[in-house]
């Protein structure tokens, strides 16, 4: 799949929104964050691109605090970022300059969230729950019955409808969560590390349910996740490194063993991220030198910073007799010119 070159390099004009790939969900351009804590900016994000297709499921990994939550919140619209676009392609827009009202109306139909923490009001039922989104967008309740019980039914909760959420245990919350998000229908679903609270077995099931919905209804899934049974599944990839992506990856990736797939990929400002395991390999050199070797790029530690380094020695000072760098002009302890 090729996106055109114009969508790769360079800012996007609006007009130019109108020549996307047909079959694109959604697209960040060049995103950053930057959050201000009183004096303190934090830059969670510097530059990130990346597109997603109908259908896909997209994993995204990376360290605490490498910038994850940040980028499923502006993706989904409950964030803005500080530069760069967000294009929906239900509105064809970039939803960066949108209003707070009009974002929630074109989100409403286009993303479901699912959260780590569930976030099902304690009070309705499971099916209330996941009416809830269909209801405040006024839809009718022949409708929303109909809808809430097939979905219900399909994450294999037919038989806790009536159950409020205390009655549930963590996965079928988890579950309800997931049916609530697909209620109005979305072409993708962004989940913030949906398993992170479950055993083992309860992701595996919740991980099948994604496969299935994602076959059944089509639904893309953008999946932040620490958990190489949700990365199996995933046809790509991405790797985030202090608000960077530092890789991608096909499918069949191992968390572990990262380097073993990676593919690093120039960026919008080419900028190639360097992964972090080679740099220290070789000693976090700072400066390398670059060649081109028939069609592969070379690069070699440089070493012209030890060439230009004054040679620095100890040598005792004649009055005090301490220790003193050959390059000091003055003894800092007596301060006889040395
Ligand atoms: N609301 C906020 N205000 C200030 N800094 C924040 C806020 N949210 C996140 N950060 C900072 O931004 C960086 C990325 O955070 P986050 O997106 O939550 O990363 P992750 O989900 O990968 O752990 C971290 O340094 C974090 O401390
Ligand atoms: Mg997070």
């Amino acid at each position: 799949m090729t996106v055109p070159n114009n969508l790769i390099s360079g800012l996007i004009k609006e007009e130019e929104f109108a020549e996307v790939p047909e079959n694109l969900v959604l697209m960040a351009h060049d995103v950053y964050k930057i959050y201000q804590t009183g004096e303190i900016e934090t830059v969670a994000l510097r530059g990130v691109s990346f597109q997603i297709f109908q259908g896909e499921i997209v994993a995204v990994v990376g360290p605490s605090g490498s910038g994850k939550t940040t980028l499923v919140n502006l993706l989904g619209g409950t964030l803005r970022p500080s530069a760069g676009q967000v294009y929906w392609s239900n509105i064809k827009q970039d939803i960066a300059k949108l209003d707070d009202r009009t974002i929630t109306n074109a989100r409403r139909g286009f993303i479901g969230f699912v959260f780590q923490v569930d976030n099902l009001l304690h009070h309705l039922t499971a099916q209330q729950n996941v009416e809830l989104s269909a209801r405040i967008a006024g839809l009718p309740k022949t409708w929303r019955e109909k809808r809430s019980t097939e979905l219900l039914e399909a994450v294999g909760l037919k038989h806790r409808t009536k159950h409020i959420p205390a009655k549930l245990s963590g996965g079928e919350r988890q579950r309800v969560a997931i049916a609530s998000a697909l209620m109005n229908n979305p072409a993708l679903i962004l989940a913030d590390e949906p398993t992170g609270d479950l055993d083992l077995i309860n992701a595996e099931e919740i991980l099948d349910l994604f496969k299935e919905l994602n076959e059944q209804y089509g639904t893309a899934f953008l999946i932040v996740t620490h958990s190489q049974l949700i990365a199996s599944k995933a046809r790509r990839t991405l790797e985030l490194r202090d608000g960077i992506i530092s890789g991608t990856h096909d499918a069949g990736v191992h968390l572990k063993q990262l380097e073993r797939t990676r593919v690093l990929e120039v960026d919008n400002q080419d900028r190639l991220p360097l992964p972090e395991n080679i740099l220290r390999e070789l000693g976090h050199p700072r400066r390398f030198q670059v060649q081109v070797d028939e069609g592969r790029i070379v690069l070699t530690p440089s070493i012209i910073e030890d060439a230009v380094a004054v040679e620095v020695r100890l040598v005792t000072c004649r009055i005090c007799g301490k220790l003193v760098a050959s390059n000091r002009v003055t003894c800092p302890n007596c301060g006889t010119a040395l």
